[in-house]
């Protein structure tokens, strides 16, 4: 048998480390359990404003959609549906990703995933008031879930300091 170099089973060593890691990273993100009985996934300041601001776009966008919905604008619910969709993830940048736990992760892909699917339902008319506000309904309680299981704090060392009077 040929004998392994010892710098291929370092190699080994290093690599499968790395995978290890990575791997607790994209399941547990970086997260501590928090003051009240959610999980506290931590952040830096711009990560958290990202994170947030993306909420509010989330909102903003629902308050389209129904809006669209109660005038019977269903372009305009297709429109605001596809803003809430996969495209508004696109910019989640990698290290960010490894810092939000796998279930975080797992239930905002899905929500983005199914307005995609809702709003393209709505564009070829394949799918009735009635049944879509059922399935906005079911969507919602993923945001009421998601918000019951985590919240976001600042990672300490960049916590901003508070400034001197
Ligand atoms: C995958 C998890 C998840 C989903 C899904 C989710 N949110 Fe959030 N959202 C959060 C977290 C975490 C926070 C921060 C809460 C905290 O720190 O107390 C938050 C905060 C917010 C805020 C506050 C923003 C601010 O500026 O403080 C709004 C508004 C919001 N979410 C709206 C929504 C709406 C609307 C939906 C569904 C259409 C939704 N979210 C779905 C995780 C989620």
């Amino acid at each position: 048998m040929k004998k392994v170099h010892g710098l291929t089973w370092t190699a080994l060593v290093l690599w499968m480390l790395t995978v290890g890691v990575g791997s607790y990273y994209f399941v547990f993100g970086t997260t501590v359990a928090g003051v009240d009985k959610r999980t506290e996934v931590r952040l830096n300041v711009h990560e958290r404003e990202f994170v947030l601001n993306e909420m509010r776009t989330l909102l903003a966008e629902l308050q389209r959609v129904v809006d669209g919905l109660a005038r019977d604008d269903m372009k305009a619910v297709s429109v605001h549906l596809s803003n809430m969709g996969m495209k508004m993830a696109a910019d989640d940048s990698p290290t960010l990703l490894g810092k939000l736990p796998l279930g975080l992760k797992t239930m905002g892909i899905g929500l983005h995933k199914k307005m995609d699917e809702l709003s393209e339902k709505v564009a070829k008319k394949q799918i009735q008031k009635k049944e879509l506000l059922q399935e906005l309904s079911n969507s919602l309680s993923v945001c009421v879930s998601c918000h019951s299981t985590y919240r976001i704090s600042l990672s300490p060392s960049i916590a901003p300091v508070p400034r001197q009077k």
